[in-house]
């Protein structure tokens, strides 16, 4: 079966692996197939089902947990691509901070520890911080890394093109699978919009921090995403918003909370600073599942695109080699929107 795939970002590489996997002749078609434009790129590669899941949304929860499952293995099949289980640390500054977070670490059942517990397990904390809970299965990957692994496994097979219409690909391919990001929006007609995520890259020392740090510090939410070489990727706004524009009150927030949650960040260098656009969507769990006969579409992934690649990659493939959707899928349709 000849499978066309649109979009080379995270989503799309991982569905044309799979596919091609199973033994199909998978085409992806990406206007700048080595670049960097992808969400993947801004991405700081939080696996994170519990801290990442919507209360909005409860068909989310089991999928975001199915995916996580496969990572172990995904990575180890993709090879070095950063992947670390030390867990997550979930952190409160103030009273105020705690308040909200216990209602997070209530959701994902987790045990609050006090402040010098946490610190026990993480000494760089600050000593302001009151409280937090451990969550051993919200772990981390490297997006960059992962994605040049896949695009390795499809070489030969990523091609430099800019696809405007999907009848532009209807001669060459038995099936499409449309995995743009917010691009499928224009190409399907689906609600998907871009949400702003401004981030910032620091190096220093490598070992001041061993785990993901997800934080609340007087109200400002930050991630500390540490890799083995010293870099720690700080993140993320989220702004309803389609600008790359970076700015003073974003970075302010990011920097003041990763430096009120762990002043030793202070010493480090400000290595980069990236603005990316999550796809959203109205409900902001994605889109999976068939527009027609020849067409499937894996995108929407707003918040989780990198921890939802394998499963979204599975259940791709299913749908376009059995023609049999996995019940997990259902919930995903287009058709909720009124498509398809
Ligand atoms: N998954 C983290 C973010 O979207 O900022």
């Amino acid at each position: 079966m000849r499978v066309a795939i649109i979009g080379g970002g995270i989503i799309g590489l991982a569905a044309g692996r799979e596919l091609l996997l199973r033994g199909a002749d998978v085409t992806v078609f990406d206007p700048a197939p080595g670049g960097t434009g992808g969400a993947w790129h801004v991405a700081a590669g939080m696996l994170a089902p519990g801290g990442e899941s919507a209360f909005e949304f409860p068909y989310l929860e089991p999928l975001l947990a199915a995916s996580n499952e496969l990572w172990p293995a995904y990575a180890a099949e993709l090879g070095e691509v950063g992947y670390d289980d030390a867990g997550t640390l979930s952190v409160a500054l103030t009273a105020d901070d705690v308040a909200e977070a216990r209602r997070e670490w209530a959701h994902q059942k987790l045990a609050a520890l006090t402040g010098s517990q946490v610190r026990d397990r993480e000494p760089a904390l600050s000593p302001r911080v009151r409280a937090g809970a451990f969550a051993p299965t919200e772990r981390q990957v490297d997006p960059r890394k992962v994605v040049a692994a896949l695009r390795e496994s499809l070489s030969g097979r990523i091609v430099p093109r800019l696809v405007g219409e999907l009848s532009g690909v209807a001669d060459e391919a038995d099936a499409v699978v449309v995995a743009a990001g917010c691009g499928t929006a224009a190409l399907t007609g689906l609600p998907i919009r871009p949400v702003k995520g401004q981030m910032l890259r620091l190096r220093g020392e490598p070992g001041l921090i061993a785990h993901v740090i997800d934080g609340v510090a007087d109200g400002r939410h930050v991630y500390l995403v540490p890799r083995a070489d010293g870099e720690v990727v700080v993140g993320a706004t989220q702004e309803e918003r389609s600008d790359r524009a970076l700015t003073a009150g974003g970075v302010h927030d990011l920097l003041r909370a990763a430096l009120d949650l762990v002043p030793g960040l202070a010493e480090h260098e400000i290595t980069e600073f990236t603005v990316g656009h999550r796809p959203g969507t109205p409900d902001n769990a994605p889109i999976l599942g068939r527009l027609d006969d020849r067409t499937v579409v894996a995108a929407g992934h707003h918040r989780n695109g990198v921890l939802l690649a394998p499963i979204t990659a599975r259940l791709v493939a299913d749908l376009v080699l059995t023609g049999v959707a996995d019940p997990l899928i259902d919930a995903f349709t287009p058709r909720r929107f009124g498509c398809a």
